[in-house]
């Protein structure tokens, strides 16, 4: 009998990268069978629910369509393992908390524990595809970890994921590019060629890159690095803004305009949150130190820097301008999230902000559309001195100041002079997003100081 599938494709992690990467291939590619498996087995009934374990505009609809058709979650991680020809690895590589490399290098333990459980369970020649971010040389690690003690054939690629949350469904329907990095061996680039078809079913080839593997898990870092940099370099200059009159926002659409330079993500901000910037970066400024390659390491080490110094900042713009105190104010933060569109809140910038406004003693109030559920986890501790609340009105009622967080499209268009109406006088917003139409709140009354342009006060 003909086998219902051509191949089966296992994903072993079920997180913001493995679920929706997932559901893409299999949406687009009725033809493999897609099973996801995670240790975790609470995230594998979500999957398995109405009520998904992430929150992207689109995924839904995608779930709907595959789960049970060719999509399947899977806490069996066994199984999966024995069934599979093709395994995506999309586990956690958080930055290391202990031991060498402490506060810098990524935690390559779930990875390694992943690479052990494929050569426990295998009984056939398998396609391994990294698809989480790694240093450079992991897939040597992980070849050398899987030949260490089998017969069986492994051939290692690259694939790393270029999706960001809010528009992950856009971003992996229409890729910019996909990038896949083998091995030069015949093995190595016929495996490189089976991963090629899998995409082909909806990316142009032109989109396709075929590369080296090292030169594929280097372009991860360094990709993820030049976005963040782009985000300090306009923040760098907002502050510089701010003591010169000048507006980043008109700053940032003159030099983007260069078609060199571009005019996107250079949107001044808070500062860039997000599970990966941060530790992607840390990752590349060890292996540069790791590497005797200090001066390198320096300059990429600033990128995360500003980034510091603009949440810095933007706490310190709030102690002053409200008369040097905080103590027993109650103060509204508009959004959660690291970015509009998600529930993420790994490395918000709202959280230090948070963190920093309950030291000076601030009551605060707390509303997001969607990431509330995580107000108490990431504020454990010093929580009992936040209210979340669901309604920004009713958020928002009574506060001496709101601080805009999460560019969320809701934040722009609410009823401000009710919100106004329903403050404590003067009543303070700071738009650390620049979403707000600040003009417009002035007149209503409100002192407004935006990111990296003059601030407009009433005293
Ligand atoms: P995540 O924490 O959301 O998901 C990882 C999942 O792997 C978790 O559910 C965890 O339980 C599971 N896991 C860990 N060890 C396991 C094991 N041994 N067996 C089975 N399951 C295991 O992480 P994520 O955000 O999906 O990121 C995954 C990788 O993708 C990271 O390397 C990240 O840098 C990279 N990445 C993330 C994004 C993003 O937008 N979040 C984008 C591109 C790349
Ligand atoms: C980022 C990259 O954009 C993805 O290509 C990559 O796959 C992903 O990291 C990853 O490796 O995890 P993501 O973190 O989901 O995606 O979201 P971004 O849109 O990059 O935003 C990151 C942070 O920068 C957010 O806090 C956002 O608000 C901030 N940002 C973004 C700005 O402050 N200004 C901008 O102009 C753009």
């Amino acid at each position: 009998m003909k086998p219902k599938f051509k191949k089966n494709i296992l994903c072993i992690g079920a997180g913001y990268v493995g679920g929706p990467t997932m559901a893409m291939i299999a949406y687009k590619c009725p033809q493999y069978k897609v099973t996801v498996v995670d240790i975790n087995p609470v995230r594998i009934d979500e999957w398995k629910s109405n009520d998904l374990p992430v929150y992207e505009p689109g995924l839904d609809a995608i779930v709907k369509k595959t789960r049970g058709r060719n999509l399947f979650f899977s806490s069996n991680i066994q199984q999966g393992i024995i069934e599979s020809d093709i395994i995506f690895v999309s586990v956690n590589t958080p930055t290391k908390t202990f031991g060498v490399g402490a506060g810098m290098a990524a935690d390559l333990q779930y990875w390694e524990k992943t690479a052990r459980q494929i050569l426990q369970y295998s009984q056939s020649p398998k396609i391994i595809v990294e698809k989480s971010t790694l240093p450079v040389k992991t897939a040597l690690a992980m070849e050398r970890i899987l030949t260490s003690n089998n017969n069986v054939h492994f051939e290692v690629l690259s694939n790393p994921e270029f999706l960001s949350e809010g528009t992950a469904i856009k971003d992996l329907e229409y890729p910019d590019r996909v990038l896949i990095g083998s091995g030069l061996t015949q093995s190595g680039l016929q495996a490189r060629d089976e991963l090629v078809e899998i995409y082909a079913n909806w990316v142009d080839e032109k989109r396709i890159i075929r590369t080296d593997i090292w030169s594929s898990e280097l372009s991860k870092l360094v990709a993820n690095a030049f976005l963040a940099q782009r985000i300090s370099s306009v923040n760098a200059i907002s502050a510089l803004c701010e003591k010169t009159d000048a507006d980043v926002g008109n700053v940032a659409g003159a030099v983007g305009f260069d078609s060199r330079i571009g005019d996107k993500f250079l949107n001044a901000s808070i500062g860039f949150g997000g599970s990966c910037f941060k530790k992607d970066i840390l990752n590349l400024v060890y292996m540069c130190r790791c590497n005797g390659l200090n001066e390198v390491a320096d300059y990429w080490d600033h990128v995360l820097r500003i980034n510091d110094f603009q949440k810095d900042r933007f706490v310190v713009n709030m102690l002053t301008a409200m008369f040097n105190t905080l103590a027993g104010k109650k103060i509204c933060l508009f959004g959660f999230a690291f970015k509009a569109n998600t529930g993420d809140t790994r490395e918000s910038p709202a959280i230090y902000v948070a963190r920093r406004l309950i030291e000076e003693k601030a009551c605060l109030t707390i509303t997001d559309p969607k990431a509330l559920k995580n107000v108490r986890i990431d504020l454990k501790g010093i929580d009992e001195k936040v209210t979340c609340i669901d309604d920004p009105y009713e958020a928002a009622f009574e506060s001496h100041a709101i601080a805009i967080m999460t560019e969320w499209a809701l934040y722009r268009d609410l009823d401000y002079d009710k919100i106004y109406k329903s403050m404590v006088k003067p009543a303070f917003i700071f738009d650390g997003r620049n979403i707000i139409d600040h003009n417009k709140l002035y007149e209503i009354g409100f002192n407004v100081y935006p990111i990296g342009k003059p601030a407009l006060s009433h005293f």
